[in-house]
């Protein structure tokens, strides 16, 4: 079934308070945004975080990245001192983005990234104020949840982000890569030639597709596929890519060839797949054969790939496909279980009662019923026993259908009836793993 993709709804989409409105002291840190003169100390302090030198984009670098990530999307943590003297410890910034669900709608969500405070500054609360404030903004501009992907995995279930997806890094000898014959195909495979507009509009076809056929996809607007594919490459994207797209049917890979002539003149190349994405796993195939049918190739490498590629299950001998990582990927963070149920599809009807708690937001606790009739869902006030006990982060990490309630409650971390949990988990069940490809 297709739901049609819908773009971000939200109800506040111009979030212009002054600084001072939005300064929530933290002892003595405040979160306030930058002004534009204080962009280049905010990188700097977020790059000290990370322990990278600061350097500073060219203009038209910084052009691209504007247009992705506003001003208005940025927050600095600041340190005030006693004679009212103030200083950037850190920052984060936030992308307006949209995230789909199991069954292919999308809800809006804010996407945080590039949280760090610098060294010398740590324990001072400023994390915790920056990510308060970006979960306060995220509920007063109608976001259905916040996600992110984790440096540390220890910071972010106390804000009450579960983590939904995984994700793994594959590395396989080049020769190695061919399928077993009679595996599936969808058609040809093609270089894709066109550059600038017509690319991005090509591409985001299919990755809506793509969001509707997999929950764990962010709709990339614009302004961030002109980062994914700018010409330097930077965490987002970019560099020498090279582009291939499937003939028939919504599916594309974005890879690079780094080629030398190594051992006796042998040409040799070390192909990257930087993105391989596709509705059917039959595109997804066809998109591997190509990749694998590239010349020269010596190794292909596929990081933040899907935990379950579906050359996995075709290859000749998959035990040459090397997992060199497997790791979480995207966190979800509810913050409208209401929306959240009702764009979801569910894979079985029942009722469940969950007594749910949530570190930030104590509106948001409570006993709640999850109802589900045909597949629809309704979140709601509940009274009597609750079947389940869990947090909020807990359901982040389950409502993509790459977590399990009855895993959950044998490990300990949810609470109540093997029953309740069993039948969450037939609720929520979706055919494979959630996918997140884009990183931010
Ligand atoms: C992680 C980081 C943001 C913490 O900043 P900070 O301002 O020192 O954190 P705070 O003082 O606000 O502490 C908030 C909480 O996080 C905890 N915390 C901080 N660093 C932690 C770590 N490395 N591991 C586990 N917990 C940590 C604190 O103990 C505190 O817990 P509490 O709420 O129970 O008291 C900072 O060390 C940093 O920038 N690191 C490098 C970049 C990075 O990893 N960023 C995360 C991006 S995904």
């Amino acid at each position: 079934m297709t739901i049609e993709h819908k773009p971000p709804e939200h109800p506040h989409p111009a979030l212009s308070e002054p600084a001072e409105q939005l300064a929530s002291a933290a002892g003595s840190v405040a979160v306030r945004r930058p002004a534009s003169a204080e962009v280049p100390q905010h990188f700097s302090s977020v790059d000290a975080a990370y322990g990278t030198p600061f350097s500073p984009m060219d203009q038209v670098q910084q052009e691209r990245f504007d247009e992705m990530v506003p001003l208005a999307n940025r927050s600095v943590a600041v340190e005030r001192s006693p004679d009212g003297g103030e200083r950037i410890i850190g920052g984060q910034v936030r992308i307006d983005s949209a995230l789909s669900l199991p069954g292919g709608a999308s809800v809006p969500v804010a996407a945080l990234s590039g949280v760090g405070v610098e060294p010398g500054a740590h324990g001072r609360g400023a994390f915790r104020a920056l990510i308060r404030e970006h979960l306060r903004e995220a509920r007063a501009r109608g976001d259905a949840g916040s996600v992110l992907m984790a440096s540390l995995t220890p910071l972010y279930g106390r804000f009450g982000y579960g983590p939904a997806t995984e994700t793994a890094n594959w590395e396989i000898d080049a020769p190695a890569a061919a399928l077993q014959v009679g595996a599936p195909t969808q058609g040809p495979v093609f270089v894709e030639h066109a550059r600038g507009a017509r690319l991005h509009e090509v591409l985001d076809a299919v990755w809506r597709a793509v969001g509707t056929a997999r929950a764990g996809t962010l709709e990339r607007a614009e302004a961030w596929w002109r980062v994914v594919l700018a010409p330097e490459e930077t965490w987002l994207g970019g560099g020498k890519l090279m582009v291939a797209r499937h003939g028939t049917a919504p599916g594309y890979v974005l890879y690079t060839v780094d080629g030398e002539h190594g051992r006796q003149g042998l040409a040799e190349a070390d192909i990257r797949i930087r993105e391989l994405v596709a509705a059917d796993p039959a595109v997804e195939l066809d998109l591997w054969r190509f990749i694998a049918g590239l010349p020269w190739g010596r190794t292909i490498r596929w990081h933040y790939a899907p935990v379950d590629p579906a050359a996995l299950f075709w290859l000749r001998d998959p035990r040459q496909l090397r997992r060199m990582s497997h790791f979480d990927f995207l966190w979800l963070r509810p913050l409208d279980m209401p929306r959240l149920t009702a764009q979801r599809r569910f894979a079985a009807d029942g009722r469940v009662t969950l007594e749910v708690t949530d570190p930030v937001f104590g509106d948001l606790a409570g006993r709640f019923a999850l109802q589900v009739r045909n597949g629809s869902g309704t979140w709601a006030v509940a009274d009597g026993p609750a079947d389940l006990a869990l947090s909020i982060a807990d359901l982040g990490a389950m409502w993509l259908g790459g977590g399990s309630s009855r895993q959950l409650r044998a490990v300990g971390r949810i609470g109540g009836d093997a029953a309740a949990a069993h039948r969450l988990d037939a609720m929520l069940a979706c055919d494979g793993p959630p996918r997140a490809v884009a990183r931010f």
